[in-house]
């Protein structure tokens, strides 16, 4: 994953290179870049590409030299992964090709440049043992997006494979020795678990606890903004429903048509107008447990069908989205619209698919 902290901690570390892994796109590609170039490491990756451009999201492949021996790293990402994404987010933003293409692209041209070839392969197992037999030049391979770490590095074909496992559980002290002339000679190794016997780094032990504290901070912050959400709704569902109108609309056609006619042959246009023709058609227009919604100030009916609904106010009137006409007052105080007005009608029963904006236009004059 992403973050600030954990890049921090990869630098710390001594960490020269990374690749892009299953959930470090879980806030979209923008943020991704962001905090890999505030990191100062360097991410690589041959085969995951912007989605609009089709250009590749990061450099291919960096170059490193380390005791006199020249590394080139790139690194690839196994396609059939679904990526992962907040679901605030719209999209991850990119496309992955096909790994096999691109390392035979660039392993070739790495090769001409240095010592060694190493790849990160965040493709699981299977799939990275696949690619080190398949493709020819690859001297060493990190294996990624497998869970389990190996005891020790072991051979593929030609290629050295190295399996750290996940999320810290392991350190994988893998070595390769060189001849004082840089000519190599070996490699040995062997992965050391991070249980408690393993005593923490003061600095990175630190950075970890804020770290959690930030997270539980911005988790808090979130659920008090969801809950709020949840009050406001609730609020503006109980002010909807005990809306006072009832018999003291005037109607449209005795009053509100008489002077706002612009918006009375608009308000024709929208399904408002014919709402109680619906029921008609329904044959349920004398139904009340319909004529509550489909009529105008009836919220209040009572259900026992003791109260008739005057023809005047049949359909969803003016009144129903302004209040009674009998408190209208020129000032623009009157008849203001929140998306209180609506969902006393538009419930998630009888209209599931309501968002306040994209009805709200539909019905604006
Ligand atoms: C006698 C004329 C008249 C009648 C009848 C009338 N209005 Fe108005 N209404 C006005 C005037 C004038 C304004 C101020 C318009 C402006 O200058 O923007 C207004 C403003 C409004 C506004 C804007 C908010 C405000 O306070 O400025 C709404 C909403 C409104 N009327 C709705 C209605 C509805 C609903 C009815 C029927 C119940 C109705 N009107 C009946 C004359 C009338
Ligand atoms: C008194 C109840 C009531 C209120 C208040 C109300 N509506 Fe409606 N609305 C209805 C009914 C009933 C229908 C369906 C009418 C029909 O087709 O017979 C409807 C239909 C609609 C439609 C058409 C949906 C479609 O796709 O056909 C839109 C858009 C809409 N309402 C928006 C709003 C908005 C926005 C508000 C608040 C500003 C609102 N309504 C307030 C009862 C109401
Ligand atoms: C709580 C308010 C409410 C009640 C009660 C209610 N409706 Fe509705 N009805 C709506 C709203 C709001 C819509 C519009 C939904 C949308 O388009 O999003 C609607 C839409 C409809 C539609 C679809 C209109 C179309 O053209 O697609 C029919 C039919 C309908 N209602 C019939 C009924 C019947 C019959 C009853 C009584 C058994 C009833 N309604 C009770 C609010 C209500
Ligand atoms: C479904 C809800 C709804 C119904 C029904 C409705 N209006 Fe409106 N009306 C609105 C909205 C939304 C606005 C925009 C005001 C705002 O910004 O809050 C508005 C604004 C107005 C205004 C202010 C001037 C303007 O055009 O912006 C007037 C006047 C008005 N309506 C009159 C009417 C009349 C008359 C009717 C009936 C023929 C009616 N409305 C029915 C939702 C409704």
């Amino acid at each position: 994953m992403v973050d600030n902290a954990t890049l921090r901690g990869m630098a710390q570390s001594g960490c020269d290179v990374t690749t892009i892994g299953l959930v470090d796109l879980y806030m979209g590609a923008p943020y991704f870049l962001d905090r890999i170039a505030e990191s100062g490491l360097t991410a690589v990756s041959a085969n995951v590409r912007d989605e609009i451009t089709g250009d590749l999201l990061l450099k291919p492949y960096v170059i490193i030299k380390r005791g006199g021996v020249k590394f080139g790293i790139t690194g690839v990402l196994n396609p059939d992964l679904k990526i992962k994404v907040d679901k605030e987010v719209e999209s991850h933003g990119v496309t992955v090709s096909d790994p096999v293409e691109a390392l035979r692209e660039y392993v070739p041209e790495i090769r001409k440049q240095v010592d060694f070839v190493v790849v990160l392969s965040h493709s699981g197992l299977t799939r990275s043992k696949d690619l080190a037999s398949e493709i020819e030049g690859i001297d060493i391979m990190v294996v990624g997006n497998h869970n389990a770490h190996s005891a020790q590095p072991y051979e593929v074909g030609t290629t050295l494979m190295m399996q750290p496992g996940y999320r810290g559980q392991a350190m994988c002290d893998f070595r390769l020795s060189f001849d004082a002339d840089g000519t190599y000679k070996s490699y040995s190794g062997k992965a050391v678990v991070l249980d408690n016997k393993v005593p923490a780094d003061a600095a990175m032990a630190l950075m970890l606890k804020e770290h959690k504290l930030m997270i539980e901070a911005a988790s808090k912050r979130r659920a008090a903004a969801q809950a709020e959400e949840k009050r406001l709704m609730r609020e503006a569902r109980n002010a909807a429903s005990a809306e006072p109108y009832k018999e003291d609309c005037i109607g449209v056609n005795e009053s509100c048509k008489r002077c706002h006619q612009d918006q009375y042959d608009q308000w024709q246009t929208t399904a408002h107008a014919s709402a109680f023709e619906t029921l008609e058609k329904s044959l349920q227009s004398t139904n009340p447990e319909c004529l509550n919604c489909h009529t105008t100030g009836q919220r209040e009916l009572p259900g026992d069908g003791s109260v008739e609904v005057p023809a005047n106010l049949r359909g969803v009137q003016c009144e129903s989205c302004h209040g009674i006409g009998t408190e209208h007052a020129r000032d623009r105080s009157y008849g203001d619209i929140s998306v209180a007005t609506c969902i006393g009608c538009h419930d998630s029963e009888n209209s599931p698919d309501f968002n306040f904006p994209q009805y709200l236009v539909k019905v604006t004059h």
